[in-house]
């Protein structure tokens, strides 16, 4: 009887494990020194970074570029990489000290403090830099136009954005899922090609 009980024990704590893993996301956001503002999601909005203890946000000028954006979703958590970044009204306009400009990152650092960059003080909240970020491939996507929003649901991360066929408009989404492959649902209207890593300067 005791034999039986113990098996089944093991067996619940296995099954309670497993069903964790596969069922929820769980980035875990909290007590990091960056934080995505304004967006549907924490994988989508205006970059903000914490340094002694004060929020500021970083500046898009100079050659802000994908390499630069895939830090800064590291920094959020190591499975994520950079899937779009932005500037401009999109996120809104952060207040307080603006820290970076002129960022030159080669892409594998840990932290955005790693790079090479330039102070924020010339720069204006207008040019604050906004991101979606993604634990899935950003070269295995083709999309139908630009993603709007990221909601983080227990299946995986859903990105959204509307398509046109030229009268009528529509919906399509991808899902980054639990095993880290995009899926896809929603309507089509393209595709329109590939994305490329370096074409995504979206205002
Ligand atoms: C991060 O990636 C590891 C390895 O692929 C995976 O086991 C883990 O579930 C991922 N975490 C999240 C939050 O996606
Ligand atoms: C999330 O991380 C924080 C800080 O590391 C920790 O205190 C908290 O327990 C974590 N929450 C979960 C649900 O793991
Ligand atoms: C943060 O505080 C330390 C110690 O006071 C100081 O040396 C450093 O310059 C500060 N960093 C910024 C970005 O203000
Ligand atoms: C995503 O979340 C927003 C805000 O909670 C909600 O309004 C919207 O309907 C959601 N979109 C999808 C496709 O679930
Ligand atoms: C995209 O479609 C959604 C749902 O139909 C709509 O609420 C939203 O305003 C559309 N966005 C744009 C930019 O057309
Ligand atoms: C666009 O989609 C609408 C609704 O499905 C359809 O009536 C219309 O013929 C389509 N237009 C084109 C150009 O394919
Ligand atoms: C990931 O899961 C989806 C269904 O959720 C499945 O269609 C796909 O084949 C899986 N991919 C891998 C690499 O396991």
């Amino acid at each position: 009887m005791l034999i039986i009980a113990c098996i089944l024990v093991v067996f619940w704590q296995q099954d309670s494990v497993h069903t964790e893993d596969v069922s929820v996301r769980s980035y875990n956001f909290t007590g990091k020194d960056i934080r995505l503002v304004g967006g549907n999601s924490e994988l989508e909005g205006r970059v903000e970074i914490l340094i002694n203890g004060t929020w500021g946000t970083i500046c898009y000028e100079g050659n802000f570029d994908i390499r630069d954006a895939d830090v800064l979703c590291r920094m959020l958590h190591s499975n994520l990489s950079a899937l779009e970044y932005y500037t401009g009204s999109r996120y809104g306009y952060g207040i307080g000290p603006i820290f970076y400009s002129q960022i030159a990152c080669r892409g594998t650092e840990q932290t955005i403090h790693m790079c090479s960059s330039d102070t924020g003080v010339f720069c204006s909240h207008l040019s604050d830099v906004g991101l979606m970020c993604t634990g899935c491939p950003r070269t295995a996507i083709h999309t139908y136009g630009q993603f709007e929003h990221v909601n983080i649901t227990a299946n995986g991360d859903l990105y959204t954005g509307n398509c046109s066929n030229g009268t009528s408009t529509f919906q399509f989404m991808y899902r980054c899922g639990l095993n880290g492959s995009w899926e896809e649902y929603g309507q089509k209207c393209g595709p329109l090609g590939i994305v490329n890593d370096f074409l995504m300067y979206r205002l």
